[in-house]
């Protein structure tokens, strides 16, 4: 299925709405995580990037339904990305993929990264090879979050 898609950092309620929407209904409803879809104290400091498929209607109105979701935020000298979700019938068309590669755009550009050496992140084990695919290297050993085996993984800065 190809769809128009637009990738933006969520900059009101309606927009924090539908990323926290897409959370509950992958993380939650369809994996089981509770914490993983509840608001905690980061996201007070977290920015959400959220993914709208854009959908034109018979009378010619444009819709746009929100179908991925992530956050990330500053964590001393890393940012961590984390609450990656894509609605189930939208997978494997690299909205995960234009997500993640959105965040990196702003971290490695935007002026007020500039400190950060690198992006982290606590990946599902079973899902880490989505993150290799993009640069991202496995450190450590396997521990459990919410009983789930993760690894934490990240990604360093290009070198100029
Ligand atoms: C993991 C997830 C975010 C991937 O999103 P997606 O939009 O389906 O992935 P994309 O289509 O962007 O995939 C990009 C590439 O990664 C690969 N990939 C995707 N999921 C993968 C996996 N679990 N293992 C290995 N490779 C994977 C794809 O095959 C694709 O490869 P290509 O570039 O060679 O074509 C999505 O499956 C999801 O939301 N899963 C449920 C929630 C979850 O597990 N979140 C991550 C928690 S750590």
């Amino acid at each position: 299925m190809n769809q128009n898609i637009i990738l933006k950092i969520a900059e009101n309620n309606q927009e924090v709405e539908d990323a926290f929407r897409v959370r509950e209904i992958v993380l939650t409803d369809e994996l089981g995580f509770d914490i993983a879809s509840l608001t905690d104290e980061i996201d007070e400091v977290a920015k959400n990037v959220i993914c709208y498929a854009l959908e034109n209607s018979s009378d010619g109105v444009q819709t746009r339904k929100p179908i991925g979701t992530l956050r990330y935020f500053v964590h001393g000298e890393s940012i961590k990305v984390g609450r990656v979700a894509v609605l189930k019938d939208c997978r494997g068309q690299q909205i995960g993929k234009k997500m993640m590669l959105y965040v990196e755009d702003n971290v490695w550009n935007e002026a007020e990264y500039a400190k950060i050496k690198q992006i982290a992140l606590s990946s599902i084990h079973e899902k880490m090879g989505f993150y290799e695919k993009l640069g991202y290297v496995s450190i450590g050993e396997a521990y459990l979050e919410e009983e789930v085996p993760h690894i934490y993984m990240t990604k360093k800065r290009p070198q100029l």
